[in-house]
């Protein structure tokens, strides 16, 4: 089981805290200047990943006071338990498992007492079947014809994970089949993606681990009338309809052939599925192989992220940094930047699994926590946000860490476009750090002719302070196998911070929340009453709409 430490109270908390006192003004240039060796130091290699972490407002004290942190909070219990499949998520009695998912050693795994080892192979065998039957064209639709368009309805991590992959494994795509993505209730995703498909060519990937998601039932539903227009014969259905769910009964109900389902497990989180059947949509896009190369590059983080001392371990380093900036420094927000196009879902993707995660105010004790937990997770890729908000990154009022990601070797090499892109990259994280002194600004309206007066009125616009903290994380090429292994780094770095927030990072109450209250007010939207069941603006929101439309 977890340990139940309230951060604030170990020893490495309050050295921390005076540290911070004296340290906080430091410039990340000055640590430089002062340490030769800062980037040797200060960098991590795995596999093709490098991660560079000295442009970091952080010295050797503030990092061993971190690892002591991670060590008195109980991070080593806490990553045997959930290896070993103990009921981690325990306000949901549930085991936390996606690891088990990707365990290519397949070593044993035991849920109550029960290696779950080789019901995830079978599931990893039925999707490997399936798959090629639908790159192949055997798999057939109504009309004998092969399929050419899947759209995968869910939402959440029922989404969002497959979407960020296909995205970013564009390049590994068979050009075959077409992928689509339908999550939003709102009838304009589905009706769109409709427009863009023949029923007798497109199969729907029904993808809810519930299988009782408002959201995906609704347009599920709506898929399966548009069908039918069509098809004409629910016998056709089971050509053109799967289900990747835990509710069985649900899936029969909808009318889904349970030979056609493919099951997980409780203990797989929904933020966390795209490595359980829910990958479905990316093995038929890129070939079971290449689907294994991404459980293959996830499990090898695995096997880093358990086994490596605190000090190597790139999950755990990435954590004590985030913690540092968001528990001593008052960071309220973290952005993630890649350097990549196909990666342009991959923010977003852990906007949800971190604010999902850890998003939380309730400790392990059940008390209101007395610190800050999970910081607000945003981005977009470079170089698009450079025209966006980096202005608010290098000039506002808010201290914004950065975690810069980029490939060395570009899917497409066009022209010159990768250097210029890297120069970016490169350009940003060192500006800043390094900022822009008033010297600078001087000598530089100086050369290009201002007058005294001039220079005094424009100089401090153009100031910059600098000492922005970035990580970058440089890899060969964005591979299955890499891709793998950054989206697992992520996740252990969101599972230690969770560790030590004393938080439960696997349920997700207020989502929960969300899905209740929209059930309660739904039929109050479609009857003829004035309604005054709520507070008054929600009442007169509900009548006003109701007056509208
Ligand atoms: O967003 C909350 C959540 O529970 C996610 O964790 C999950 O991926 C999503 O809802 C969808 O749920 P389901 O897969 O059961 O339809």
């Amino acid at each position: 089981m977890l340990p139940k430490i309230n951060p604030t109270t170990t020893n490495a908390w309050k050295a921390l805290e005076a540290h911070y006192a004296s340290f906080q003004d430091t410039q990340i240039k000055d640590l430089f200047a002062g340490d030769a060796s800062r980037f040797e130091k200060y960098s991590l290699k795995f596999e093709d990943i490098l991660l560079d972490y000295s442009k970091n407002r952080l010295d050797d004290k503030a990092l061993s006071l971190l690892l002591q942190l991670a060590e008195e909070c109980g991070l080593k219990e806490a990553i045997a338990s959930e290896f070993s499949g103990q009921k981690i998520n325990t306000t949901e009695d549930r085991a936390v498992l996606h690891v088990a998912l990707r365990n290519r050693s397949n070593t044993p795994i035991l849920v109550d007492g029960k290696d779950v080892m080789p019901e995830v192979n079978e599931v990893l065998a039925q999707m490997k079947d399936f798959s090629e039957q639908i790159i192949s064209g055997n798999w057939k639709g109504y009309t004998g014809k092969p399929i050419t368009d899947i759209v995968n309805i869910g939402i959440g991590g029922s989404d969002l994970g497959p979407l960020m992959v296909v995205e970013a494994l564009k390049p590994y795509k068979k050009e075959q089949i077409n992928l689509h993505f339908v999550s939003n209730v709102d009838g304009t995703h589905i009706a769109e993606t409709l427009k863009l498909v023949n029923p007798e060519t497109t199969l729907f990937i029904v993808a809810s681990k519930t299988f009782t998601t408002q959201e995906t039932m609704t347009n599920a539903n709506s898929a399966k009338s548009w069908f039918l227009k069509a098809a004409k014969d629910e016998s056709f259905v089971k050509n053109h309809f799967v289900a990747l769910s835990t509710n069985a009964e649900a899936v029969a109900a909808f009318g889904i052939d349970t030979k056609n389902m493919f099951r997980f497990w409780d203990w797989v989180g929904g933020r966390y599925s795209v490595w359980s059947a829910i990958g479905l949509s990316v093995a038929c896009a890129i070939g079971f192989n290449n689907y294994v190369e991404f459980l293959e590059g996830a499990h090898a983080m695995d096997n880093h992220f358990k086994t490596t001392e605190f000090d190597q371990n790139m999950p755990v380093i990435l954590a004590l940094i985030g913690i540092w900036y968001n528990n001593f420094y008052g960071a309220e927000t973290e952005a993630i930047l890649p350097y990549d196009q196909y990666m342009h879902r991959f923010s977003a993707y852990f906007q949800q699994g971190n604010m999902e995660s850890n998003g939380k105010y309730v400790d392990r004790n059940g008390e209101t926590v007395n610190y800050q937990t999970g910081p607000i997770i945003w981005g977009e890729p470079g170089t698009n946000g450079q025209h966006a908000f980096y202005q608010l990154i290098h000039q506002g009022t808010k201290l914004i860490p950065c975690d810069f990601l980029a490939p060395a070797i570009s899917q497409n090499q066009i022209g010159d476009h990768h250097p210029k892109l890297l120069a970016n990259f490169f350009a940003q994280t060192e500006a800043m750090m390094v900022g822009k002194s008033e010297e600078q600004v001087v000598a530089e309206l100086k050369a290009a002719g201002k007058s005294e007066d001039e220079i005094q009125a424009l100089k401090n616009f153009k100031i910059f302070q600098g000492n922005i903290p970035t990580n970058s994380i440089l890899f060969k090429k964005l591979t299955p196998h890499t891709l793998g292994a950054l989206v697992a780094m992520y996740e252990h770095k969101i599972f230690v911070q969770g560790i030590i927030w004393n938080i439960y990072s696997f349920d997700q109450w207020g989502v929960e929340l969300g899905k209740q209250l929209a059930n309660n007010i739904l039929p109050e939207l479609t009857n003829e009453e004035k309604i005054s069941s709520h507070d008054a603006s929600t009442n007169g929101l509900i009548n006003a709409y109701k007056a509208m439309r």
